[in-house]
């Protein structure tokens, strides 16, 4: 009996070529970052990220592309988890957790899919203890320092073909 990965696979290639090739990316973003617009705006801007994401989809109507945020450690890895083997990229900012955390670096080496790791203030300005990253490491690139411009550049570099 087919399990649900082929139940999916056969129910795909019965769509239109134009949504089969639909491209998914997921953008990540970890502790505190629901608080862009409003969280020390001198840093992290004036935007917030649900203005910035919607602005994004339209920019990429060919994308699908979703959005995942929270503030804890596990429940970043549970959603590394459930899409790592089977979107086609993952941008991550994973917030102060990107200095601290070795659990979700080794969630980005356990999962198939590429990830790209932003920073929208330029870390290596800042305090020292924000220099380090684990994640860099297991990701395919890193942009820091861009604002919010970066996940838009991340998403260019998991759409570019191999
Ligand atoms: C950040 C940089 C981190 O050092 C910090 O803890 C954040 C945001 C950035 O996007 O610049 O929460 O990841």
């Amino acid at each position: 009996m087919a399990d649900a990965r082929d139940r999916y696979k056969s129910s795909v290639q019965h769509l239109p070529s134009r949504i089969q090739h639909m491209k998914k990316i997921l953008i990540i973003n970890g502790p505190n970052l629901n608080l862009l617009g409003k969280r020390e705006p001198e840093i992290y801007g004036t935007q917030t990220f649900e203005d910035y994401v919607n602005k994004l989809v339209e920019r990429y109507p060919k994308v699908s592309l979703s959005h995942f945020q929270s503030n804890q450690e596990g429940e970043l890895i549970d959603k590394l988890q459930e899409v790592g083997f089977d979107y086609d990229g993952i941008v991550l900012n994973g917030g102060a957790y990107t200095h601290t955390s070795i659990a979700i670096a080794d969630a980005i080496g356990a999962i198939s899919t590429p990830v790209v790791e932003v920073h929208i203030s330029n870390v290596h300005a800042r305090e020292a203890f924000r220099h380090h990253s684990y994640f860099s490491a297991k990701c395919k690139g890193v942009i820091v320092g861009l604002g919010l411009k970066g996940y838009d550049l991340a998403l260019e570099a998991l759409l570019e073909e191999e």
